[in-house]
């Protein structure tokens, strides 16, 4: 099938080339023709593990365009991929939906056209977007669209850092639209996906005991309401653990072993139960937002999602009080930072615990040093306001330090030299914001460990 995705971003990109590597003709469109020109030349504007190989293997079937008169005519199915960076009140900015918007419309010229829209956006807006497209359809051919457009919702589940694998080997694929065709033509498209008929990338091997993938095929307000439920359920499961995790440090018991106690309960789970600094990321925080947001729409609160966010907001808090605890004067301090990527294996930043840190601690007095692998470049180009020192390497985060914060649980910091990271630093004090790093060990290089909930 011929598809077109517009924006080519965490979400768009990964889409775009897994759906390429499935067969079908995807062309990708952004505005930004620095990201496309990269692309073209076979470069990725984001970090996402094995993407270059992927698009590398997949671009007979991929295209690159800033240009909505070469990515829109022909298209069986347009996926809406832009960003929706919240507003001065926390709401969408839905300004690039309604460009992409409207540039479909302008330059569609074929029988029928599914529209998919991939960004967060208010539950319920998949219709909002579809009349998007009809005026701009019809200002521009003057002609009604009839039924040329159909939208729906396909709810993406994709994890950064491990996109490519979640995409090609979902746990389930959901399809929601109003218009019986709109399932049929997703269907067709995800066939491959939901059979598990494509060939596996040797550098991303088919799971084991991975089937047939589960389709859910619903209305657009399920499907719409599914990708939001599902998340702040994420989100609710590390806040809860993290909860817990205050009682567990006041009564003296180990929350590693509480989460792995509760975690081997099949109804309950071991996963997103590791608890720590909390969530960050551009998910979790905006989709919990949308929800609360169009929950008061209805006169409803939603006070388990609501308290979700609250509990994770003070985990950052809590970061800052363990160093104010310990050395009882953080003015003028140096304090280190492990780790600015909102998890590893990304160099995505967005509401990345490290910021609101990094904030708290400079606005505190301190000096404060930081590293990552992979986000560094990204941080000094956006982030250079909140005065942190940028080091090239954790060495250098260390000298003359009267503590280090691991913010980002990077396998790197796990495998450092901490004998000489000790020897580097004015005082052995390491906050282990993840849980990541070896207690014991550290304590036998004579460290002070910290940890989030004891
Ligand atoms: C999330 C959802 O998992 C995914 O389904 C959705 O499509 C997009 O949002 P993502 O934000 O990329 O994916 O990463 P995820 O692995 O979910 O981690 C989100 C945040 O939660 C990270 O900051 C991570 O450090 C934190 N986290 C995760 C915990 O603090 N504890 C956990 O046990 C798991």
């Amino acid at each position: 099938m011929n598809v077109s995705i517009i924006g080519t971003g965490y979400v768009g990109l990964t889409t775009g080339v897994c759906l390429a590597y499935l067969g079908h003709k995807v062309k990708c469109l952004d505005t930004d023709a620095r990201k496309v020109d990269l692309l073209k030349s076979g470069g990725t504007p984001i970090f996402e593990p094995y993407l270059p190989e992927l698009i590398a293997q997949s671009s007979a079937n991929l295209c690159f365009t800033t240009d909505y008169s070469v990515a829109i005519p022909g298209a069986d199915v347009v996926f809406i991929a832009v960003g929706t960076p919240p507003s001065r009140d926390g709401s969408p900015d839905l300004q690039f939906v309604r460009a992409a918007a409207e540039g479909i419309g302008r330059h569609f010229d074929g029988e029928h056209m599914v529209v998919v829209n991939k960004s967060t956006v208010p539950i319920g807006s998949g219709n909002w977007v579809g009349s998007l497209v009809r005026e701009s359809f019809a200002a521009h051919h003057n002609q009604k669209s009839d039924h040329r457009f159909s939208v729906a919702s396909n709810p993406e589940f994709l994890r950064e850092g491990t996109a490519l694998h979640d995409s090609l080997y979902p746990d389930r694929v959901v399809i929601g639209s109003d218009d019986p065709r709109s399932l049929e033509v997703l269907y067709r498209l995800y066939r491959p996906l939901l059979d598990q008929t494509f060939p596996a990338p040797s550098f991303l091997p088919r799971p084991e005991a991975l089937g047939a993938v589960p389709l859910v095929s619903t209305d657009l307000a399920s499907a719409e309401l599914i990708k939001y439920a599902a998340n702040a359920f994420l989100a609710l499961k590390i806040s809860y653990i993290n909860e817990i995790g205050q009682i567990a440090e006041r009564v003296g018991a180990n929350i590693q072993q509480v989460a792995k106690g509760i975690g081997l309960d099949a109804r309950i789970g071991n996963r997103f139960l590791q608890a720590g600094i909390g969530w960050g990321g551009s998910c979790f925080g905006k989709d919990t937002s949308a929800l609360v947001s169009t929950a008061a729409e209805y006169g409803l609160s939603l006070p388990i999602v609501e308290a979700a966010r609250r509990v994770n907001r003070r985990q950052r808090d809590l970061v800052v009080d363990k160093l104010l605890a310990e050395l009882k004067i953080l003015k003028g301090r140096t304090i280190g930072l492990l780790g600015l990527a909102f998890k590893p294996n990304t160099d995505d930043l967005r509401e990345a615990p490290a910021l609101d840190i990094a904030r708290s601690l400079v606005d505190r007095g301190c000096k404060v040093k930081a590293h990552d692998p992979v986000a560094l470049d990204r941080f000094r180009a956006v982030h250079s306001d909140l005065g942190v020192i940028c080091c090239a390497e954790p060495e250098s985060v260390a000298e003359g330090a009267d503590a280090i914060v691991l913010v980002t649980e990077w396998q790197e910091y796990r495998e450092l030299n901490w004998q000489d990271i000790g020897e580097r630093m004015r005082t052995r004090i390491v906050l282990d914001g993840r849980y990541a790093l070896d207690r014991a060990r550290l304590e036998g290089f004579g460290f002070r460990y910290l940890a989030i909930a004891g």
